[in-house]
């Protein structure tokens, strides 16, 4: 086959509102997602000759690969039996870090793999996204969203107001299930109720006003991954000093990002990310992206 390849976007959760756990160990949430430029580059082209199954080639990240997971279970559902293929990672989204990146990754497998068989039935790919995991039904499409329930039911949105973010990556990473154990240990999650009036507040601020209003920007997450990883304060510091309009974890962290407003946004998180770039290794300004940024195109190999 011609390889295919795409971009697979990290996010940062604008908010993310914790509610209670599920009969299933998951805990119900309200959040907004935004996909950011901080992406990796997945291919899927032939494995090599003499390859037994598919591969899953992505320095740097050990163990069992989402990616693979999500081919494999895409190959199930279709009934698609080619020969074996080979996914290929480029990472550049930090590694357990709260930006999903292997849910990202995932994601962009999927989408590569249905546009191969020309399968790129939405429902499908739905619900392979939510066996997968959490942040990977979000993540099948670029963009910005309201997600609901553990995860699995996704709003798109539109743009919101103009803004940029400061990404702060950390030297640690957190894992994901420690995370949400240790909120529930600090008491953080919502009753339900609460968990709907935030959600109507998510809806008239982000949705309704495409608004980021001060209130909402928070992460019920934060001081779990606080207690767990005391080093993100000095990032929260570093964020509101380098001028940020707002600065949170994302996701379960570690990673902390500093939110700018209005028309010179770009500019003010790019300075603040050059600043701070000695500080905190591999600091970045990035912005918002939409669908096209996660299409997939034919890699042209030379005749
Ligand atoms: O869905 P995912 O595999 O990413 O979740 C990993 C773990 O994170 C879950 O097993 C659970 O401990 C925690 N989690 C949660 N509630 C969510 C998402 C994740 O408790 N909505």
């Amino acid at each position: 086959m011609n390889p295919l390849r795409t971009r697979a976007p990290g996010k940062v959760n604008l908010c993310l509102f914790l509610g209670p756990t599920r009969p299933d160990g998951r805990h119900e949430l309200v959040s907004v997602v935004e996909s950011v430029s901080l992406a990796d580059d997945v291919s899927l082209g032939d494995a090599e000759p003499g390859a037994e199954g598919d591969e899953v080639v992505c320095p740097g990240v050990e163990g069992v690969n989402l990616a693979a997971l999500a081919l494999a279970s895409f190959r199930e559902a279709v009934g698609w039996d080619a020969p074996p293929r080979r996914v290929t990672v480029a990472k550049r989204v930090p590694v357990a870090a709260g930006m999903g990146g292997g849910s990202a990754d995932a994601a962009a497998t999927l989408r590569l793999a249905a546009h191969a068989v020309g399968a790129e039935d939405e429902t499908v790919l739905a619900t392979l996204a939510a066996g997968l995991g959490s942040d990977v039904p979000a993540a099948l499409e670029p963009g910005v969203c309201v997600v609901t329930g553990a995860g699995e039911r996704v709003r798109r949105l539109g743009a919101l107001e103009p803004h940029a973010l400061l990404i702060l990556p950390s030297g640690q990473r957190l894992a994901t299930p420690a995370v949400f154990a240790e909120a529930d240990r600090l008491g953080l999650p919502s009753c339900a109720r609460a968990l709907a009036v935030l959600h109507g507040d998510v809806e008239a601020s982000f949705a309704r006003e495409a608004a980021i209003s001060a209130e909402l920007v928070r992460n019920d997450l934060q001081a779990a991954a606080l207690s767990l990883c005391p080093e993100i304060d000095g990032a929260l510091d570093a964020a509101r000093a380098a001028g940020a309009d707002h600065a949170l974890v994302s996701g379960s962290g570690p990673t902390v990002a500093g939110i700018y407003l209005g028309a010179d946004a770009h500019e003010r998180a790019a300075v603040a990310a050059g600043d701070l770039r000695a500080a905190f290794p591999g600091a970045c300004a990035v912005v918002p992206v939409d669908p096209a940024f996660g299409a997939v195109e034919t890699v042209e190999v030379p005749a």
